[in-house]
C-alpha cells in the first residue's frame, strides 16, 4: 500500500521519534508499505514521521545506485531504534534531497564516517561504523527521528536562500509526483 508522505510543515516530522518493540502492531506490513511508497516516489531513503508515525524506523534501498556504486547491489535494509553513537572527525558536503521537501536540493555538510547501532527487521543487533554514502543517507534518515530535516543543516546564506520556496511549500505551492500529506 503507497502511504502519503508527510511535507514541511506538519508538526510529525519534528517531533523525537519512540523506540518500538517486536510486538508493534503490522509492523512487517508496515515496513512493506514504507519500501513500496519510498520506491514509487523515487527515493533511497524514508522514516517513520514521514509517513506520520512517530517511531523510529528507517527503510533505506541503494539498489538503485548500483551503476555508479556496484557495492550497494541488492542493499535494502531495515533500521530499527537507530542511534549514532559517535562520529569522526572529517567532514563533507554533499546535495540531498528529501521526500518532505519536494524540489529542494541543497549542498549539506555532514560528518564522513559514523559509529551506529540499530536493529534489523529481525530484531537482531547491529553496531557497526559506517562511512561514505551509505553513512549519509543513515544519518539524513535518522536525523528525521530526531525531529530534524536536512534543510536545518544549511548554511547561514543556504538558509536565507531556501527561505522562498519553504514559505511556499507552507502555503501548499509545490508540486510533486507522489501522494503527499501536506498541511493545506
Ligand atoms: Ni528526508
Amino acid at each position: 500500500m503507497i502511504l502519503p508522505i508527510y511535507t514541511f510543515g506538519q508538526s510529525m516530522l519534528r517531533k523525537q521519534a519512540e523506540d518500538i518493540t517486536p510486538d508493534y502492531p503490522n509492523l512487517k506490513e508496515l515496513i512493506e508499505n514504507m519500501f513500496d511508497t519510498m520506491v514509487r516516489a523515487d527515493g533511497i531513503g524514508l522514516a517513520g514521521p514521514q509517513v506520520g508515525l512517530s517511531i523510529r524506523l528507517v527503510v533505506i534501498d541503494l539498489d538503485g545506485l548500483k551503476n555508479d556504486y556496484p557495492e550497494f547491489e541488492g542493499y535494502r535494509r531495515v533500521f530499527i531504534n537507530p542511534r549514532i553513537l559517535e562520529t569522526g572527525d572529517e567532514t563533507s558536503v554533499m546535495e540531498e534531497g528529501c521526500l518532505s521537501l519536494p524540489g529542494l536540493h541543497e549542498p549539506v555538510r555532514r560528518p564522513t564516517k559514523i559509529h551506529v547501532t540499530y536493529m534489523d527487521e529481525n530484531f537482531q543487533t547491529h553496531d557497526c561504523w559506517v562511512e561514505g554514502f551509505e553513512a549519509r543517507v543513515m544519518q539524513h534518515e535518522f536525523d528525521h527521528l530526531e525531529g530534524k530535516m536536512f534543510v536545518d543543516r544549511l548554511s547561514a546564506l543556504r538558509k536565507q536562500m531556501v527561505k522562498g520556496k519553504l514559505n511556499d511549500m507552507l502555503k501548499g505551492r509545490f508540486s510533486c509526483s507522489y501522494k503527499v500529506k501536506a498541511i493545506r
